[in-house]
C-alpha cells in the first residue's frame, strides 16, 4: 500500500493557488460540448473526474484541444445531441460525468454503454433512470437494478409534460435532467419529489446554463421549468472558478494551525455553495475574511475554535473538512443531516467515524449525523482514504494537531486535486528535526544533546533505543539473531525517558544499557531490518513542538528524511581516540590508546560497510569535522546552522 507520512506541523500560514472546480468543470465541458459555437474554457481542472469527461466526450464525436502546458481548452460543441450514435463509456468514479452523460445520451437516440469502477456500480442511480423514463427514455441495468453499468437504447422521447424525480438521495440527477432537458427543444416542468438537498449545487447548473443561454424558471427549489426552444450557445470564453470544496482544506488549516492562510480563485461572490464553509469557520470563531477573489482565515482572536451543532445539508462536502475541525473545538460537535455521505465516494460517515476513532476521537454515528468528541490530544494513526480524495485531503489536517499522520493511497486526491500534498505542505511550517549522525566517539551525542537544551528541544538518542530492544531481549531469552520476535518485542518495548534517566518499564537502565554487552547487544539488533523498521513510528513520535534533535544512524535519511538540518559529525580516528581514553581515565577504568585506535578503526569499518543503514554522510547533510574543536564550538557550529 502506497502511503504518505505527514510530519507534525507547528502552525499553518501562507497562501494558496486553488486548483479549478470539478463542479464547474464537468458541467462546463458538457455544456460546451452540447452548445453551438466554441468555447474557451480557461482554468479548467486537471483530475481524473474530468478526464473521464473528456474522454467521454471525445468518444462521443465532441472535437476539443487543451492548449499546450496550460489549462486551457477549446471545445467545439456539436449543437445539440451527440453525433456519435454508439459508444460505451468508462467514467471511474466520476459522479458529475456518469449522472448528466447518462441524461444527455438518454436523449441522443443511439446505443451507448455506461460504466464505472466497482464503487459506482455501487452508488444509486435508478431515481434518474426513473425520471428520464417519464419522457420515453429506454435505459437498462447491465448489473444490479437501480445502479449502473447502463444501457442506453433510442427512446421514444415525447418531450414536453412534467418530469418528476426525487430530490433527497443525490442534488446530481436534478443537475442531469435540467442540463439534458433543453435538447428536446420543448418546454418541459420538473418536480422534485421530496426535499432537495445540496441545493447550492442546483444553483452552480443553474448559474451555468445560463451563462450558455438557457435560462430555466423555477418556483423555489420544488419546481423547474426550461423553457420551449431553449438551445445552448456558446459564451465565447468562460473562466472556471477555483474549487471551493478545495479551499476548505486550507481555511480550516488556517483556522487550526494559526494563520493567515489565504486561498486565490474563489471569493464572496462564488456561485459555488461550499465558499460557504468559511462561514462555518467564522460561527466557530475563526477569523475569516474575504474577497471578489479570495478568501483568508485565521485562528479566532483568543481561545479554541468553539463547539459546534451545524445543519450542513448545504455543504455537504465541505462538511468532511468541519467533522475534522471538530477534533480542534473545545468540546463535542454534531454536524447533521448529511445522510446523502452515505452514497458518495464512499460511504463517508462511516469511513469518517472509523478513521477519527483512529486518531483518538470519541465518535457517535447515525444515519445522518456524527456527534464527535474531540480527544485530549490526538494520536499518530495510519488512516485509510477508501478510494475517497476528500477522505485524503481532509485528514491531513491532522497534522497540525502535534502528531504526524500517515495517509494511505495519497494518489486517490488525482480525483480532484493532483499536488494537494505538496500544495498542503506549502502552508504548513513543520515542526523542525536536527538530525546529527557521525562515527563512534564523535561525540555526537553530546552535542546533540546540548543544542537541545540551547533550543529547547526534545532530544532523541536513537542509539540508546536499540540498546534498551538489546537488553529487553537478552533479559527475555531471546537470541539476538531472532529478527522476528525481536521485531515484536521492539513494537511494544515500555521504554521511556525521563529527566536524563532511561527506563524500561520501571526499572532504571541508564547504566547498563552503556555497558560492553549491550552495546554489542545493540549493533547486533541494529543490523536486523524488521527491527529497524519496528522503530520507525516510535522513533517519529518523538518530533513534538518546539522542536527535536535527533541523534543517530538513519536520522537524517530513514526517520526524518525531512529534517530541517543534517549534520555529520566527525574526527579522525586518533582524536577520537584520545576523546575515549581521557573518558576512561577520568572515570578510572583501565585505557590504552593503541587498543582503542585498533577498535574504532575496526568499528568504523565495520558500521560503514554492513548492509542495513551503514554509516554514510547523506548527500544532503554538511559535514563537521570537530578533530581541532572543543564542544562548545562544535555546538555552536549546529546553532549556527539551526539559525
Ligand atoms: O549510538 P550508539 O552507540 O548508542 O548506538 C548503539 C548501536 O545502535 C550502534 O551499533 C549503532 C546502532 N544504531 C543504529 O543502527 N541506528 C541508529 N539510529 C542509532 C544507533
Amino acid at each position: 500500500m502506497e502511503y504518505i507520512e505527514l510530519a507534525p506541523a507547528l502552525s499553518a500560514r501562507g497562501c494558496v493557488r486553488l486548483p479549478g472546480s470539478k463542479s464547474i468543470s464537468n458541467r462546463t465541458l458538457l455544456l460546451a460540448a452540447l452548445a453551438e459555437g466554441r468555447t474557451e474554457i480557461r482554468d479548467l481542472l486537471s483530475s481524473d473526474d474530468v478526464d473521464r469527461m473528456l474522454e467521454a466526450l471525445a468518444a462521443l464525436g465532441v472535437q476539443w484541444s487543451r492548449e499546450a502546458g496550460s489549462d486551457h481548452y477549446i471545445v467545439d460543441g456539436v449543437g445539440g445531441a451527440f453525433p456519435v450514435k454508439s459508444a460505451k463509456l468508462f467514467l471511474g468514479n466520476a459522479g458529475t460525468a456518469f449522472r448528466p452523460l447518462t441524461a444527455a445520451l438518454a436523449l441522443s437516440g443511439g446505443e451507448y454503454e455506461l460504466s464505472g469502477v466497482p464503487r459506482m456500480h455501487e452508488r444509486p442511480i435508478g431515481d434518474l433512470i426513473d425520471g428520464l423514463a417519464q419522457i420515453g427514455a429506454r435505459i437498462k441495468y447491465l448489473g444490479n437494478g437501480g445502479f449502473p453499468p447502463l444501457a442506453v437504447h433510442p427512446g421514444e422521447i415525447r418531450p414536453g409534460g412534467v418530469v418528476k424525480i426525487r430530490g433527497d438521495v443525490s442534488s446530481q440527477f436534478l443537475t442531469a435532467l435540467l442540463m439534458a432537458l433543453p435538447l428536446t427543444g420543448e418546454e418541459t416542468a420538473i418536480e422534485v419529489v421530496g426535499e432537495l438537498i445540496s441545493k447550492p449545487y442546483i444553483a452552480i447548473t443553474l448559474a451555468l446554463m445560463e451563462r450558455f443561454g438557457v435560462r430555466v424558471k423555477r418556483d423555489g427549489w420544488a419546481r423547474f421549468v426550461i423553457p420551449g426552444g431553449a438551445r445552448y450557445c456558446s459564451p465565447g470564453r468562460i473562466f472556471v472558478e477555483g474549487d471551493a470544496s478545495s479551499a476548505s482544506y486550507f481555511l480550516a488549516a488556517g483556522a487550526i494551525g494559526g494563520g493567515p492562510v489565504r486561498v486565490e480563485g474563489v471569493g464572496a461572490d462564488s456561485i459555488q455553495g461550499d465558499v460557504r464553509f468559511a462561514e462555518a469557520l467564522a460561527q466557530i470563531g475563526a477569523q475569516v475574511e474575504a474577497g471578489e477573489s479570495w478568501i483568508e482565515a485565521r485562528a479566532p482572536e483568543v481561545g479554541r475554535l468553539k463547539a459546534f451543532d451545524m445543519d450542513l445539508n448545504h455543504i455537504p462536502d465541505a462538511a468532511m473538512t468541519l467533522a475534522i475541525t471538530a477534533l480542534f473545538a473545545d468540546g463535542p460537535c454534531r454536524l447533521t443531516n448529511i445522510a446523502s455521505w452515505r452514497v458518495k465516494e464512499t460511504d463517508r460517515i462511516s469511513a469518517m467515524a472509523t478513521e477519527l476513532r483512529k486518531v483518538g476521537a470519541e465518535v457517535e454515528e447515525g444515519a445522518d449525523y456524527l456527534r464527535i468528541v474531540p480527544p485530549v490530544a490526538l494520536r499518530y494513526a495510519e488512516i485509510d482514504t477508501y478510494d475517497d480524495h476528500r477522505m485524503a485531503m481532509c485528514f491531513a489536517l491532522i497534522s497540525l494537531g502535534g502528531k504526524g499522520v500517515r495517509i494511505n493511497d495519497p494518489k486517490c486526491v488525482n480525483k480532484t486535486f493532483p499536488g494537494f500534498f505538496d500544495t498542503f505542505a506549502s502552508v504548513c511550517s513543520p515542526v523542525p528535526v536536527i538530525a546529527i549522525d557521525g562515527p563512534s566517539a564523535s561525540g555526537k551525542g553530546t552535542v546533540a544533546a546540548l543544542v537541545a537544551d540551547a533550543l529547547g528541544y526534545r532530544y532523541l538518542d536513537s542509539g540508546s533505543i536499540y540498546r534498551i530492544v538489546a537488553l529487553a531481549a537478552m533479559r527475555a531469552g531471546i537470541p539476538l539473531d531472532a529478527e522476528t520476535d525481536i521485531a515484536r518485542l521492539a513494537v511494544t518495548l515500555p521504554a521511556s525517558f525521563e529527566h536524563g534517566r532511561v527506563l524500561l518499564g520501571e526499572d532504571d537502565v541508564s547504566d547498563v544499557i552503556r555497558g560492553e554487552e549491550c552495546s554489542v547487544g545493540a549493533s547486533k539488533v541494529a543490523a536486523l531490518p524488521a527491527v529497524r523498521a519496528a522503530l520507525v513510528t516510535r522513533q517519529r513520535n518523538y518530533r513534538v513542538g518546539p522542536g527535536l534533535v535527533a541523534d543517530g544512524r538513519d536520522m537524517g535519511s530513514v526517520i526524518f528524511p525531512d529534517a530541517t538540518v543534517k549534520i555529520f559529525l566527525t574526527a579522525t580516528a586518533e582524536v577520537r581516540a584520545e576523546r575515549r581514553y581521557k573518558q576512561l581515565i577520568e572515570k578510572g577504568l583501565p585505557a590504552n590508546m593503541d587498543s582503542l585506535l585498533r577498535d574504532l578503526r575496526e568499528r568504523d569499518a565495520r558500521d560503514s560497510g554492513r548492509q542495513v543503514a551503514p554509516l554514510q554522510k547523506t548527500p544532503d547533510a554538511v559535514l563537521l569535522d570537530t578533530s581541532g574543536m572543543s564542544i562548545g564550538q562544535a555546538v555552536d557550529f549546529v546553532l549556527d546552522q539551526v539559525r
